[in-house]
């Protein structure tokens, strides 16, 4: 080990507003809404809190309780609380891997946003008419630079604030941003659900209809729910890992927990009054953020041009931020793991996944265009990477995370590790166990089982 000193965050609202941070992203606003248009709306509402609650967040806590009591990066945590044990050590270099192989293609995601928010704020989609904004979409992702441009400086700028540091970088980012984040959801919620004809789209989402639920339905809330908790990426090891001793990890998990949740509700509440008063369909998949809402934004600003394009760029910067700071928090397990174990000064360490993400990115932005035809396994590698990182690493990292912290760990350490600084956490504990020990290391089984059968 290095002699770099850990830094930890400074408060409990720290500590949840940079998880929350990691938490709330591109899985909220962008996939969330579309989960929701494709499985039911409302229906898929219920499934996805139970899901939160009773499988994500103790899967979070043991997360975050890896992190702090091993004090180390998601590479080295599992390998030093079991040490002499090889097969944890692996383990440790997929929780290192998977998030710089996501973080890649985030990157292109959040690039497509900085795009956008260019666009918006020079009145493209006011300007335009709404069938060639939508269509607008399919030519910028294929196209050869620009789209490489955007996913690099957006990087650029993530990888920069990680650079300088856990707290006066990451931590004192999001502590501004979050709460910004928040006030902007909500006041396009409140535009979106005052247009004409959004009546129909709060139905939607408020009127559950159970009829349309499958066993795929169950799957996805899991899955989208542990993809917008960050889990199985090694990203909560990493953030506990700067959690002081004496903060109350249940109480901060439950906050991330509350607030991303409430976030993505709100998410849904400003895209589908919107998608339903343009008249299209709710289930339009994942061109749902960038193609159905400009043309939202382009079908308004032929009435207020004015309040669309404000409207527009509020609502890009939004995505901006929440993509940022979860980019941030992918980048930080690759950093933390290259300050640690080998010693790499921070902003060496930032510009090393600089390289590797951009580089992988860079391919991923042209698989829409240019190398499109290059296929791996009937994929392109953007959708490969997509589909390979949360469908089939994401669930193995996070079984191995539960099996390790609810079997390889001593019930009596982990109890204390939880309780040492909040004794009242100790009469909680049993139930968290029996949902990390039990509940969450079945349902993780049978989500990885059901992406292949279903
Ligand atoms: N939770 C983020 C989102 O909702 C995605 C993410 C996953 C970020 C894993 C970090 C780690 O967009």
């Amino acid at each position: 080990m290095s002699a770099v000193k850990r830094e930890t965050f400074g408060s409990r609202s720290a500590v949840i507003l940079t998880m929350a941070g990691s938490a709330i992203g591109l899985g909220n606003i962008w996939r969330f809404p579309y989960m929701v248009g494709e499985h039911g709306g409302g229906a898929f509402i219920v499934l996805y809190i139970i899901a939160t609650l009773l499988i994500s967040l103790p899967v979070f806590v043991a997360e975050a309780t890896l992190g702090r009591r091993s004090r180390t990066s998601a590479y080295g945590a599992m390998a030093r609380l079991a040490p002499g044990k090889p097969f944890w050590k692996s383990a440790g270099i997929l929780a290192v891997i998977i998030p710089t192989v996501i973080a890649s293609y985030y990157s292109v995601i959040g690039g497509w946003s900085l795009e956008y928010l260019f666009q918006s704020a020079t009145a493209a989609f006011v300007r335009n008419d709404p069938e060639r904004v939508s269509a607008l979409f399919g030519s910028f992702i294929s196209s050869p630079f620009r789209p490489v441009a955007m996913h690099l400086l957006f990087l650029a700028a993530c990888a920069y604030i990680v650079g300088r540091g856990v707290k006066s970088g990451i931590e004192r980012f999001s502590k501004i941003t979050i709460p910004i984040l928040f006030v902007l959801i909500v006041a396009i919620a409140v535009y979106s659900i005052s247009l004409p004809g959004a009546r129909a789209g709060v139905a939607y989402l408020v009127r559950p209809d159970f009829s349309q639920l499958t066993a795929r339905s169950f799957a996805f809330a899991m899955g989208q729910s542990f993809y917008s908790l960050s889990l199985g990426m090694g990203a909560i090891i990493t953030y506990g890992s700067y959690v002081s001793r004496e903060e109350n990890l249940l109480v901060s998990s439950a906050g991330t927990a509350v607030s991303d949740l409430l976030f993505a509700i709100l998410a849904g509440f400003a895209i589908m009054p919107a998608v339903f008063a343009a008249g299209i369909e709710p289930g339009a998949g994942p061109g749902l953020v960038f193609q159905s809402i400009p043309y939202v934004f382009s079908v308004m600003g032929e009435h207020l041009p004015v309040i669309s394009t404000i409207v527009s760029v509020v609502f890009f910067v939004a995505i901006i931020v929440a993509a940022m700071t979860s980019l941030i928090s992918l980048l930080e397990v690759g950093v933390s793991y290259l300050v640690e174990r080998h010693g790499v000064r921070r902003p060496r360490a930032c510009m090393l996944l600089f390289l590797v993400c951009g580089g992988v990115g860079v391919l991923c932005s042209l698989s829409f265009g240019p190398l499109a035809g290059m296929k791996i396994a009937g994929l392109s590698l953007f959708d490969l990477l997509d589909w390979l990182s949360s469908n089939i690493l994401l669930p193995v990292l996070a079984f191995l995370v539960v099996i390790f912290v609810g079997r390889v760990l001593k019930r009596e350490d982990l109890c204390e590790e939880l309780s040492y600084a909040h004794p009242g956490n100790a009469r909680l504990f049993g139930v968290v166990y029996f949902l990390i020990k039990w509940v969450a290391p079945i349902a993780v089984a049978l989500l990885f089982v059901t992406n292949f059968i279903l």
